[in-house]
């Protein structure tokens, strides 16, 4: 059974992952609209597993006695200015959704859940591979240089391919 710190805060990280969602699913709708189909196609994916997020967030709090809500989700903005801005909004989110589940396992670690404790960790692992795959990105992009989008475009999903 959950103890109520540990499930408001499991119910706080759900309205997170699925903004998560959704901002992704916004950047991917904004790429495909500029012509950017390799970059929209990440996007949507990178929407997919943050879906996968909530939904792995929702079954767990329900599994341990507890009610996971699903909330009102802020709209996410409609334009970016280009695309490495873009990814940089990516990494700073995803650096506080690091945080923010650090805030997870922290509250799990007072509560002494250990169970929670334990599950956790594949969050940890899995935002230690995000944060790094979007910095691989950004990398690229600035290698690439004056047509990095147009490079970054056409060789993303084999980025994700790699994981
Ligand atoms: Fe599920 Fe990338 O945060």
């Amino acid at each position: 059974m959950l103890t109520k710190k540990v499930e408001e805060i499991c119910n706080r990280q759900i309205e997170r992952e699925g903004y998560s969602s959704n901002l992704y699913l916004a950047m991917a709708s904004w790429a495909e609209t500029k012509g950017m189909a390799g970059i929209a196609a990440w996007l949507f994916a990178q929407s997919d597993e943050e879906r996968m997020h909530t939904l792995k967030f929702i079954k767990y709090v329900n599994e341990r006695g507890g009610n996971a809500v699903v909330p009102e989700f802020k709209k996410p903005p409609v334009k970016y200015k280009g695309i490495p801005e873009l990814f940089a909004e990516v990494l700073k989110h995803e650096q506080y959704i690091t945080a923010s589940i650090n805030e997870v396992l922290e509250t799990a670690v007072t509560e002494k859940d250990h169970a929670t404790t334990n599950w956790i960790q594949w969050f940890v692992k899995e935002q230690m591979e995000e944060e790094n795959s979007v910095q691989q990105i950004i990398d690229k992009l600035q290698l690439a240089g004056q047509h990095g989008d147009y490079f970054l475009d056409r060789d993303i999903m084999r980025l994700r391919d790699a994981k």
